[in-house]
């Protein structure tokens, strides 16, 4: 764990590049990213972890959480999370593999969502996940 404090900040534009390598080591989405949509979590201006939200016509989403794997299970996920809904609407959606996860942040289960949320469930599919596997989730604020 770093030893200094962990900061949740917005991401700049020169943060992207990291962003990306991890999220894609992590096979996370890295459709459309821009620096506007993300906060990151940094110690002594490293990137640990980072998240988005990406805004659609009639829902919005967290998408491509992700903290690096060599601090991952230290609560840096946990963070980011509360920090894009304190950022966020009042509803938010995640598609997830990691249901636990997100349900400890407050997320239930939903069975109908907006059809956008479809081709998130389309892309886990395509890293072999099967319908069980993969959680569409909401949170209320
Ligand atoms: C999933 C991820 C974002 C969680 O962040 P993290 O910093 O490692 O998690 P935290 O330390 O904040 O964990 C909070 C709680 O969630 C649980 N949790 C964390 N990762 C989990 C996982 N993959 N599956 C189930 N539960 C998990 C923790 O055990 C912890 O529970 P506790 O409070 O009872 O101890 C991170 O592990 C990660 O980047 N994983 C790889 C990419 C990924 O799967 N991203 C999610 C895309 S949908």
């Amino acid at each position: 764990m770093p030893n200094n404090p962990i900061q949740i900040v917005l991401a700049n534009e020169s943060d992207m590049l990291v962003i990306q390598q991890v999220a894609k080591q992590l096979d996370l989405d890295c459709k459309a990213l821009s620096a506007d949509q993300f906060l990151v979590a940094k110690s002594d201006n490293r990137i640990l972890g980072f998240g988005r939200i990406r805004r659609y016509a009639d829902c919005s989403e967290i998408a491509t959480v992700g903290v690096v794997p060599e601090v991952q299970q230290k609560g840096i996920g946990t963070l980011l999370v509360k920090a894009l809904i304190a950022k966020g609407p009042a509803e938010l959606f995640v598609t997830c593999v990691v249901p636990d996860f997100f349900n400890k942040l407050g997320f239930k289960l939903v069975k109908q969502y907006p059809a956008v949320l479809q081709k998130k469930v389309d892309f886990c599919k395509e890293y072999d996940f099967t319908d069980e596997q993969i959680f569409v989730m909401k949170f209320t604020k």
